[in-house]
């Protein structure tokens, strides 16, 4: 075992910020474990059997809300999945109502999506379920994150020293804010990439080198991380046109070639073809390794739920 602690201090996860080192080590180290469950024949442990978990995602979602779910069976968990459509929240039943009434029914995990940054902590500071933060606004997305460093650790063996490039909508961006906390935690050396008008003010105070050019950013990179424009949370777009950001940061077999002989290539998704990345690159079987990053997300989300599920933590 690599890790120098067994427990989390914290019986929530609202973010990649609050957690150390050694609790980050401790998730991907426990993921290594549960990756080999979903390699089994019988795809089950009965690690949290009789618990409750309630998947509460009030803004759209695939990768994150259906590996949840099937990481919480393969825990033997009992699942509850809650939409806002077709719920009382389309009545205007407010964010904390909906999540007492929730709680009314003795869930023990609370798994929650919201697009407003902070909603997982106000559920945390009220209610006593735990609370995991699947994504809030611009805010975080913690599993991302460690679903994220799990597949380049994978890769390279470590995640101290390697040159890793984040290129695209940063600002809008809460797999971001959650990768540069994670990474920068672990030593690696972190690269912004994207258009001024896409990169928050005083973003290097977060221990990043920040660059204008994708050539600059792909130079002797072990990892690009390419990054969703998020369209739907732009009022209008933050440059001319998307055919001009495809040719100034769209990732193309061509521009790749100045990263590292053995750069990886990855995603969050859902991508846009042909806006941040050319299908050559998402589809390259030797570069890209964005399916793999959600297949890691499942063992990583039984690795945050297990650790969080009872038992393991000091608090
Ligand atoms: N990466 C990610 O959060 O994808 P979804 O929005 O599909 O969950």
């Amino acid at each position: 075992m690599r890790t120098q602690t067994s427990a989390l201090r914290s019986r929530h996860l609202l973010g990649i910020e609050p957690l150390s080192p050694e609790e980050i080590t401790l998730i991907l180290d426990t993921a290594e474990g549960f990756k080999e469950v979903s390699e089994r024949p019988v795809k089950k442990v009965p690690a949290l059997r009789g618990q409750l978990v309630i998947n509460l995602f009030m803004e759209a979602s695939t990768r994150t809300r259906v590996s949840f779910e099937i990481a919480e069976k393969r825990l033997s968990a009992d699942t509850l999945n809650f939409a806002a459509s077709g719920s009382s929240v389309e009545k205007g039943e407010t964010l904390i109502d909906t999540a007492e009434n929730l709680m009314a029914m003795h869930p023990d995990m609370i798994v929650i999506r919201h697009k407003h940054p902070g909603a997982p902590k106000m559920l945390a500071d009220r209610l006593p379920a735990s609370i995991i933060n699947a994504g809030d606004g611009a805010h975080e997305h913690p599993t991302q994150a460690l679903l994220d460093a799990f597949t380049i650790r994978e890769r390279f063996g470590r995640l101290a020293g390697l040159n890793i490039s984040i290129i695209g909508d940063i600002a809008h961006s809460r797999v971001v804010r959650s990768n540069i906390h994670l990474l920068t935690k672990m030593k690696a050396n972190v690269t912004i990439a994207a258009p001024p008008t896409l990169i928050p003010a005083e973003i290097e105070k977060m221990g990043v080198r920040v660059v204008h050019s994708l050539d600059e950013a792909i130079e002797g990179a072990d990892v690009v991380m390419m990054l969703r424009i998020q369209l739907e949370r732009q009022g209008k777009l933050s440059f001319p046109s998307l055919r001009e950001y495809y040719n100034t940061f769209g990732l193309t077999p061509e521009r790749l070639r100045r990263a590292n002989r053995n750069a990886i290539v990855m995603h969050p998704g859902p991508m846009n073809r042909g806006v941040e990345i050319a299908s050559d690159v998402a589809d390259n079987a030797e570069r890209s390794v964005i399916l793999q990053q959600v297949t890691n997300g499942v063992a990583v989300r039984m690795a945050v739920l297990y650790l969080l599920g009872g038992a393991h933590v000091v608090e």
